[in-house]
């Protein structure tokens, strides 16, 4: 950190209600692209390295510390009371840590509702806060509607007075397009003297965080920073605003991988989680989601209408309106449509898993083919075999999932019934509509008799 720069503590507020979601999960814990509002914000939060990071809860206290234990281990969990506002939070935050707080450096105060806020906005916000030698910095953005949001008050000189909120806010006030993003940084022992005095004596009846940066300004200088990029700093108080905001952000994301090469033919109905990696020359049709840590190689085809979560696409495959989870498609392979790969596949090079197929933990090697409706679970097929249409691995006993072993080169005919556990060997040629329940050998044949009986000139009952 440069000179002058120890930030003593990430301090994160998330012990409000989030009435506006009109929710029972708490706020901080709805997702933008895949993950909490939360972690977002601690993951940019801890880029900065604090000495501490805190998370203030109260609402639905312990889902929220526990999630913030599940995404950092050291967090420090501060307990807001009863009692209300963001000023309210930050003061128990320095109650409660006050023996960890040295009494130099820098408080970093951040808003758990802003989910796209990164760390380069915090880094710039924290290096002006340090080269301007003021004592308080509130990280400000102007908005053509501020609606809803605190407004900055500035003195003829352009000096920041104060924040006053939305329903405080005087007609004048209102006009203000400079807001309050909630992101703030304090001298240490500045912050503790400014919370001190704050009071309920406004149109919310709570406390608010808003009005330290008067006390502040009376004891030292504030400052204002405008945040670079007005998208970052974005808040969320429904789920207008949040739709609205991960929308914008699917489309930078889908920007920037066609800036790279990546074809995207609709990206206002591709959307795509924030790891996931995609090589260029692939090419995404319209209606994908592609999720998690998602990775798609040179020259894959995906789409239309598919669903990709941990999915690791080698090159050139293909894969059309499917479901594909914790899976590995080999080069060339070709998926769909309407394919359903659960958790665990691994499909080689040059497979199909084709139309109204569903797998789940089935190893397929390379050059094999399962076409048309068929089930394959809990099961391994060898190299260059052919599955016919409608065939289906019966895998679980009620009790236990069973395997099924079909060897390399084998021709299942149409609508087989695999019972697991059984083994089929290489080379092997089943009859159509066969039951196997028990082991074939390599090279065999195989056929289960299923008898037809005719009867004449049968009429329905409804004719009888
Ligand atoms: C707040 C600011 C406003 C700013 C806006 C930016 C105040 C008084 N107002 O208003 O100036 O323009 O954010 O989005 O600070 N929280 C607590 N404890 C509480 C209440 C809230 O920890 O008792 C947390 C919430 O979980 C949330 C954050 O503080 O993460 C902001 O609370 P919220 O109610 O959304 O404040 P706004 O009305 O948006
Ligand atoms: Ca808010």
């Amino acid at each position: 950190m440069s000179g002058g720069q120890t930030l003593t503590a990430g301090i994160i507020l998330a012990a409000g209600e989030g009435t506006r979601m009109h929710s029972a999960h708490p706020k901080v814990l709805h997702t933008l692209a895949g993950k909490t509002f939360l972690q977002r914000v601690m993951t940019s939060v801890t880029a900065l390295n604090p000495e501490l990071t805190a998370v203030v809860v109260h609402h639905q206290a312990d889902l929220v510390a526990q999630a913030a234990r599940s995404y950092d281990s050291q967090v420090r969990i501060v307990r807001q009371d009863s009692r209300p506002g963001t000023g309210r939070a930050v003061q128990c935050a320095v109650d409660q840590l006050d023996g960890e707080l040295r009494h130099d450096g820098q408080v970093l105060i951040v808003a758990s509702d802003m989910p796209l806020l990164d760390a380069d906005t915090l880094h710039s916000l924290l290096d002006y806060h340090v080269s301007s030698g003021d004592g308080a910095t509130v990280l400000t953005v102007n908005l053509d509607d501020p609606t809803g949001y605190g407004r900055i008050i500035r003195d003829q000189d352009g000096r920041v007075l104060r924040i006053v909120e939305q329903r405080d806010a005087t007609g004048t006030e209102l006009a203000v397009k400079e807001v309050n993003t909630s992101v703030y940084v304090f001298e240490t022992d500045l912050l503790r003297q400014a919370v001190r005095g704050l009071d309920d004596s406004n149109a919310q009846g709570e406390f608010y965080l808003t009005d330290a940066l008067e006390t502040a300004r009376r004891l030292g200088r504030v400052g204002a920073f405008a945040a670079p990029d007005p998208l970052k700093v974005e808040g969320v108080n429904d789920r207008v605003q949040l739709a609205d905001l991960a929308k914008a952000h699917n489309l930078r994301v889908c920007r920037e991988f066609m800036r790279q090469g990546v074809t995207i033919l609709d990206p206002s109905t591709t959307w795509i989680e924030d790891d996931v990696v995609i090589q260029q020359d692939a090419v995404i049709l319209p209606g994908c989601f592609l999720q998690g840590h998602t990775e798609i190689a040179s020259d894959a085809v995906i789409g239309p209408y598919t669903t990709l979560i941990d999915a690791i696409i080698e090159p050139q495959a293909k894969v059309e309106r499917s479901r594909v989870q914790e899976t590995r498609i080999g080069a060339r392979a070709n998926i769909g449509p309407w394919t359903y790969l659960r958790a665990g596949n691994v499909l080689a090079e040059d497979t199909k898993a084709g139309a109204f197929v569903e797998m789940k933990k089935a190893t397929i090697d390379h050059g094999t083919k399962v076409p048309h409706l068929s089930y394959v679970g809990d099961a391994h097929i060898g190299h260059d075999s052919n599955v016919g249409g409608g065939s289906i691995t019966a895998n679980y006993d009620g009790v236990h999932k069973n395997r099924t072993e079909i060897g390399s080169e084998v021709h299942v005919g149409a609508g087989n019934l695999f019972v697991a556990p059984v083994q089929v060997g290489d080379g092997v040629t089943t009859g159509a509509g066969s039951v196997i329940r028990h082991p074939v050998e390599d090279g065999a044949m195989v056929y289960s008799t299923n008898d037809q009986h005719e009867v004449p000139d049968w009429k329905p009952a409804w004719e009888r």
